[in-house]
């Protein structure tokens, strides 16, 4: 069963929205304060300006972007029309290590920069915000995590992605979303019980899913834990032939509706290949674009994140990642800015459970491509993304 980790941890949660102040340069920064920062929308020209000047940039740098889908859509058609990388967690720590650029320039959050730098010791890695964070990682301090696993010392010790360089040196396994339940199930399968931190919801939809023994750290994602199931319910009734698509930090109760639930990842091939013209999204809105993209002519429906008497504080949209904009980047490359740096021992310990996730999901992919099964293929894609 499910076990609470650290009230502290808790409460310093909570806390997060009560920091109004600015934060110091490359410090972590609060809901209140991200917004606070996140970059004005720019004229078409200061737009183009900016563009051509990146591309440039790019160019003079010997260096490469690489986004997630929920940063700003200028930032990710960069990235593509450079021969970049735009994708979920796992395609961007896995295009960062195997690309032969001297600088890697991270649009998203620190966590996925940290990735980079750890997988990279040799390159340069920038990002437009040092200090683009993610609440599940600020919900998982290194310190309270080492005591929560002292206390479950037989336990398998697997994080996900979104945490910081010291709770990964401390992890047997890191996993993303779309790779995660595949090895907590062949661990499961091994006999081993699981330590599992810090997201409660998608450790809880891996727990019911393979029915392996796991102990959860109680963090959530400021974003997805917003989706509200009952309402959800209700606008489904509306469109009672859309599917749902549902990123697995959501909660139970919006995760049980979903059509499909998977990586962001995951869910663009959904919205790409299901034969449906309506979808309920259940994650940052910042994917429609993709979303769109792909899937031209079909309606994208925002999962109601707010009941009748509650306001929304992300609104399906995670202020850490709405903080990365076109001034930030060309900052970065014009003067060096945004420079991940990490302690070489920290980073050295962090890289070998990401490196286990990173080979578990290549010879995976590898095994079933052999086989040529098709039905088995679409499956393992499933779980662990695109090539
Ligand atoms: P993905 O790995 O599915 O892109 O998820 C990352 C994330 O932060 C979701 O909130
Ligand atoms: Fe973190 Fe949630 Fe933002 Fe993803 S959406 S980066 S989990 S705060």
């Amino acid at each position: 069963m499910p076990t609470a980790a650290s009230p502290d941890a808790l409460r310093r949660w909570f806390d997060y929205d009560t920091h109004a102040s600015a934060p110091a340069a490359g410090s972590a920064c609060s809901t209140r304060s991200a917004w606070a920062t996140v970059p004005p929308p720019l004229d078409d020209s200061l737009r183009e300006h900016y563009r051509t000047r990146i591309k440039t940039l790019l160019h003079r740098e010997n260096a490469v972007l690489v986004a997630h889908y929920y940063v700003d859509a200028d930032l990710q058609d960069l990235a593509r029309e450079t021969g970049g990388c735009v994708g979920d967690s796992l395609e961007m720590a896995r295009f960062g290590r195997d690309n032969d650029a001297a600088t890697i320039v991270v649009a998203g959050v620190r966590f996925m920069g940290e990735t980079a730098r750890i997988l990279s010791p040799e390159k340069r890695i920038l990002m437009p915000d040092l200090s683009a964070t993610c609440s599940l990682d600020l919900g998982c301090p290194a310190d309270e995590f080492r005591a929560f696993r002292a206390l479950h010392p037989d336990r398998t010790v697997v994080v996900y992605a979104n945490t910081s360089a010291a709770v990964k040196a401390q992890a047997d396994w890191v996993v993303t979303s779309s790779v995660g339940l595949d090895i907590v199930a062949s661990l499961h399968a091994r006999g081993e019980k699981i330590l599992w931190a810090p997201d409660r919801h998608l450790g809880s939809y891996i727990q019911r899913q393979t029915g392996a023994d796991m102990v959860l750290w109680q963090g959530s994602c400021l974003v997805h834990n917003e989706f509200k199931g009952f309402e959800l319910e209700t606008l489904r009734q509306e469109y009672p032939h859309a599917k749902v698509l549902a990123h697995p930090e959501s909660p139970d109760s919006v995760v049980s509706q979903a059509d499909v639930v998977g990586s962001t990842t995951r869910l663009i091939q959904a919205a790409t290949e299901l034969d449906a013209t309506h979808f309920i999204v259940a994650t940052d809105m910042g994917i429609l674009h993709e979303m769109r993209m792909r899937a031209p002519g079909k309606t994208f429906l925002a999962a109601p994140t707010a009941g009748n008497s509650a306001a929304c504080k992300s609104c399906a949209f995670c202020p850490w990642m709405a903080m990365n904009g076109l001034a930030g980047l060309a900052n970065a490359l014009e003067h060096g800015q945004g420079e991940i740096t990490l302690e070489p021992a920290l980073a050295q310990a962090a890289r070998l459970p990401i490196t286990r996730m990173l080979d578990f999901a290549a010879a995976r992919q590898a095994r079933v491509q052999a086989s040529g099964d098709l039905e088995q293929d679409m499956e393992l894609y499933s779980h662990v993304g695109a090539a």
